[in-house]
C-alpha cells in the first residue's frame, strides 16, 4: 500500500489488516505514556483546503503519537491567497520534505492527482463526495469493536440515513462494513441520493446496498442507526423542502428512538445538526438501551489514523512494540 485514496483501493485483508493494527495502537494509546518512536524520523504534513476540525486534529494527534514531525498547511492563511496554484503548493511543501501528505480538498480526485505530483505518499482526508477512507475505517472498527465481533459483521444490519448524494462518509463507509459483512440500507428521500439511484431500476453496481425511503419501516429491526449530516456546502440546489420536514421523516425523534431494538447503536460521522438529524437528547439513548458510539467514533479515529500512517511509512512492527 502506497497511499490511501479509496477503499475500493483495498481488498478485505487489507482492510482487516488496518483494523487489526489499529488494535495494537488501542493498546499504545492506553499505556502510560502514550507515545512510541515508530516514525520519529518522518514528517507528515496536514494540507486542508476544506474546514475541518476532528479529522485534521485527529490525523495529527496520530502523527504525533507516533512521534512524527508534523506541518499544517491552511488554504485560508496561505499564499493561496496570492494566486499560487496547488501544483506549486505541492511542490513547495515536497521540497521540505513532506513524506506523507493529509489531504482534504472538495474536488474528487485531487489526492490521486497529487500522487503523481511528488514522491510523498497521500492519504486522502476527504475529496468531494467522492471518498473519506479513514472515516470508513475508523466506522468498521467502532463498530466491530463495539459489537466484540473481531473484523466480522456478518448479520448486522444497518440504517445509513441521509444526505447520501453529497457524502463522502457514505462511499467509504458502506464498502467498509459490507467488506466486514454487515449488510446496509440506505435509507434517504429520492433526492438525497446519488443522481445514478434516479430513476434506475436496480441498485447502481459499485453500491452494495439495499434502498428505503421509509425509516418508519426498519427502525425495529436494525441494529446499527448511521446518522448523516445534511451537506449544505455541497448543495447547488433546493433538495429538501426544509429542515423540520425532514426531521420529522428522516430524523431520530423520540418516537423512532422508542421503537429501536434494545443492544443497537448510534453512529454520526460529526459534524451533527442537532434538531435535524438528531432531534432527540443524546443522553436519553439509554432508556431504550440504544449504546451511543459517536464519541467512541471520534477516540478511535486516533488510533484508525496511526494505523494508516504507520502501514503506509513502513516502519517495522518492533517499532510499536518499543516504549
Ligand atoms: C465528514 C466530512 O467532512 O466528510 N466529517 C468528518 O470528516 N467526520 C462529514 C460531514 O462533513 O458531514
Amino acid at each position: 500500500m502506497k497511499h490511501l485514496i479509496s477503499l475500493d483501493d483495498l481488498d478485505a485483508a487489507d482492510i482487516a489488516g488496518l483494523l487489526s493494527t489499529a488494535d495494537h495502537m488501542v493498546e499504545v494509546l492506553g499505556r502510560p505514556q502514550p507515545k512510541v518512536p515508530a516514525l520519529r524520523t518522518k514528517t507528515v504534513c496536514s494540507l486542508f483546503f476544506e474546514d475541518s476540525t476532528r479529522t485534521r486534529l485527529s490525523f495529527e494527534t496520530a502523527a504525533k503519537r507516533l512521534s512524527a514531525e508534523t506541518l499544517t498547511f491552511t488554504a485560508s492563511s496561505s499564499s493561496v491567497n496570492k494566486g499560487e496554484s496547488l501544483r506549486d503548493t505541492v511542490d513547495t511543501l515536497a521540497a521540505m520534505g513532506v513524506d506523507v501528505f493529509v489531504v482534504r480538498h472538495k474536488t474528487a480526485g485531487l489526492p490521486l492527482s497529487i500522487t503523481r505530483w511528488c514522491d510523498a505518499r497521500v492519504v486522502n482526508a476527504g475529496d468531494g463526495a467522492h471518498q473519506h477512507p479513514t472515516q470508513g475505517l475508523l466506522d468498521a472498527f467502532t463498530l466491530s469493536r463495539a459489537l466484540g465481533r473481531g473484523n466480522d459483521l456478518s448479520g448486522i444490519r444497518v440504517a445509513m440515513v441521509g444526505d447520501i448524494r453529497h457524502s463522502r462518509v457514505a462511499r467509504s463507509t458502506v464498502r467498509a462494513l459490507h467488506v466486514l459483512g454487515a449488510s446496509v440500507t440506505l435509507v434517504a428521500p429520492a433526492s438525497l441520493l446519488p443522481a445514478a439511484f434516479v430513476g434506475a431500476p436496480t441498485v447502481p453496481a459499485g453500491w452494495p446496498v439495499e434502498v428505503s425511503h421509509n425509516l418508519d419501516d426498519l427502525i425495529g429491526d436494525i441494529d446499527v442507526l448511521y446518522l448523516l449530516r445534511m451537506q449544505r456546502e455541497r448543495m447547488d440546489n433546493a433538495f429538501i423542502s426544509s429542515p423540520g420536514e425532514y426531521s420529522a421523516h428522516f430524523g431520530l425523534t423520540e418516537a423512532r428512538l422508542a421503537r429501536m431494538k434494545k443492544g443497537s447503536v448510534l453512529m454520526h460521522p460529526g459534524p451533527m445538526n442537532h434538531g435535524i438529524e438528531v432531534a432527540v437528547d443524546l443522553d436519553t439513548l439509554a432508556d431504550p438501551g440504544v449504546t451511543n458510539l459517536i464519541t467512541r467514533q471520534v477516540t478511535n479515529g486516533i488510533a484508525v489514523r496511526m494505523s494508516v500512517l504507520f502501514t503506509l511509512l513502513g516502519a517495522g512492527s518492533e517499532a510499536i512494540d518499543g516504549q
